[in-house]
């Protein structure tokens, strides 16, 4: 078989993303012929090869890429153009390349993340979110939610400067909504979602979680652990054990995926075909 339209994923670590396997399922499945997905691991150091992977992907007629930790925001400004969205994030997790060669910049972490609200039925624009964390994909998460009409976010970080630096912008893009950094214990207790987007709970510190075990969850309260390895957190499990709704990351990142297969293919894409695909591929990796 003929691969001729090559898309595929930079990052570092890349050997255990799930990636490959959704959107090589999402191609099988829709009869899609000459499309595949490869990772491809990219050094950060010395930070000249991030460019030159970017700019190879031109060179090697690649039709777009996705663009993981750490990268996204190094490869902003090699983008030629960038959307709306990832302008607004400062960075890129999709990279299309059009037929003049252009690198266009995309961001779907923040559609895919509330893409999976919808998918849960939660509709935030009357809620309190609680935000636990401040780097990149919180500021996706922050963006997303503004994005849907939220007007009431508070935004917990252990380094409280860059929970400071993530709602400055935001604050004149979105007058009307309240983003606020010093986070009581009340509005703890109030939030009606709490998003982790702390590592905690990840690889070596999966017995950890960003709460205090003190804080007891109500059962309307609801808590979205945007990790998906383990599938279960020790966060979720608390919830869980509450009677808190728990939701993972798994369904955010298929959406992404599936927002950026639409923007290489033009195609809707197969979400449950690729949902299946991570699910599996999900089920054949170690914990990392
Ligand atoms: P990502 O792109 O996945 O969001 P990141 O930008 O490196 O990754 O952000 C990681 C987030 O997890 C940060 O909010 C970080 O807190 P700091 O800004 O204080 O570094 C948070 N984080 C990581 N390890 C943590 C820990 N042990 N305790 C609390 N927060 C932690």
């Amino acid at each position: 078989m003929k691969f001729d339209k090559l898309v595929g994923i930079i990052g570092w670590p890349v050997s255990h993303s799930l990636s490959p396997a959704m959107h090589n399922r999402a191609f099988l499945s829709l009869g899609l012929e000459g499309w595949c997905y490869v990772a491809m691991p990219v050094a950060s150091e010395p930070i000249s090869r991030v460019k030159d992977a970017v700019f190879g992907l031109r060179a090697l007629q690649y039709r777009g890429a996705n663009v993981t930790v750490p990268h996204k925001e190094t490869v902003v400004p090699y983008m030629d153009r960038l959307s709306k969205t990832a302008r607004a994030i400062g960075a890129v997790n999709t990279i299309v390349i059009d037929q003049q060669g252009q690198l266009v910049g995309h961001n779907t972490d923040a559609l895919g993340f509330t893409n999976d609200l919808h998918d849960h039925q939660i509709d935030v624009k009357n809620m309190h979110v609680l935000v636990l964390g401040a780097g990149g994909s919180a500021k996706a998460v922050v963006y997303g939610l503004l994005s849907q009409g939220c007007k009431n976010i508070s935004v917990e970080n252990r380094t409280k400067s860059k929970a400071r630096d993530l709602v400055q912008p935001f604050r004149h893009q979105f007058k009307d909504a309240k983003l606020n950094i010093d986070v009581s214990i009340d509005d703890k207790k109030q939030a009606h979602l709490v998003v982790n987007t702390t590592s905690l709970g990840m690889s070596d510190t999966r017995e950890q979680m960003p709460w205090d075990q003190n804080l007891v969850f109500k059962s309307e309260q609801i808590v979205y652990d945007l990790i998906y390895n383990p599938p279960t957190t020790t966060f979720l499990a608390f919830a869980k054990k509450n009677k808190a709704k728990a939701i993972n990351g798994l369904g955010m990142l298929v959406h992404q995926g599936a927002l950026s297969f639409t923007l290489w293919t033009g195609q809707n894409a197969p979400i449950a075909a690729m949902k299946s695909a991570a699910e599996e591929a999900l089920l054949q990796r170690d914990f990392f």
